[in-house]
């Protein structure tokens, strides 16, 4: 089992109710793990920050080399910064890390993963309100903010989501966790949100939830996403910009 984005918040709580899983891969964007994740017996961190592709491929080889995934959450995300930034791959960061590491991941991962496997992906209510105009990822017909860089990353996760579940054989689902108080809710939101523990039922229960592939849940109940997110036109140009921006033709 496979989760990103482990060292902190809803990702941190998730890891703490899997440790009695045979092989669990935590991942953090820090070269050290924090000591609450050294802390978990059994579980293997491997470091990768999503600014840079290129530690993206290195760490599902690292994966790999400890043996193919029965499931992966793909959990990592920033906040959209107070200001637009590229990543030194030339994209919008939080377009970046929220969206296009996980779908590489799951690419670079998905060819050794068995038919059963379950892929969870991380998304949040904010998609429902986001803009994701795939000709201006630089915002530069729309103005700039952090949570229109977030929410849109979001929007991504679940119409990649929604195309990839009819492309594979392994099941894949997005979940929006709930309202977390985390750092990355208060970065955007102010304070409040319910317990990370609440967070990490919702994120446990996707990863065995009786749904159709594609699902999107809303916490823990089934829920129809934004529509633009089954808009086959939209799923195609997404598909394709992906595949060139990660520079390999995903599944
Ligand atoms: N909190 C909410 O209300 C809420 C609502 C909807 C969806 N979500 C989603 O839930 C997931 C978990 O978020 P959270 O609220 O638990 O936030 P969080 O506490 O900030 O956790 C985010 C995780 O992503 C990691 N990360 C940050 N930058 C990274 C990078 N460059 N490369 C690799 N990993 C990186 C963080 O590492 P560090 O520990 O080093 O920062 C941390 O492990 C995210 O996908 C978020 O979008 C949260």
């Amino acid at each position: 089992m496979v989760l990103t984005g482990a060292t902190s918040g809803i990702g941190l709580a998730l890891a703490r109710r899997l440790s009695d899983v045979d092989v669990l891969v935590l991942q953090g964007p820090d070269a050290d793990p924090p000591s609450a994740v050294n802390a978990l017996p059994g579980a293997r961190y491997l470091s990768a920050d999503f600014r840079e592709l290129g530690e993206v491929e290195r760490l599902a080889s690292r994966i790999l080399d400890l043996g193919p995934p029965d499931v992966l959450i793909n959990n990592a995300a920033i906040p959209g910064p107070g200001r637009f930034a590229r990543t030194t791959d030339g994209v919008e960061v939080t377009f970046q890390v929220n969206y296009l590491a996980g779908a590489l991941l799951t690419d670079l991962l998905l060819a050794a993963m068995p038919d059963g496997a379950r892929i969870v992906n991380t998304a949040s209510a904010t998609h429902y309100s986001a803009v994701l105009d795939l000709d201006d990822l630089d915002f530069e017909r729309q103005p700039y903010s952090a949570v229109a860089a977030y929410s849109r990353s979001k929007l991504a996760i679940v119409t990649a989501s929604r195309s990839l579940a009819a492309r594979i054989p392994q099941t894949v689902v997005s979940v929006h966790p709930g309202v977390i108080s985390t750092g990355l809710l208060h970065a955007m939101f102010g304070s409040g949100g319910d317990s990370v523990e609440h967070g990490a039922a919702n994120l446990e229960a996707a990863m065995s939830a009786d749904v159709p592939s594609g699902t999107y849940l809303d916490e823990s109940s089934p829920a129809a996403p934004n529509p633009i997110a089954d808009d086959p036109g939209f799923q195609e140009r997404l598909h394709s910009l992906t595949s060139r921006l990660v520079g390999r033709p995903l599944r």
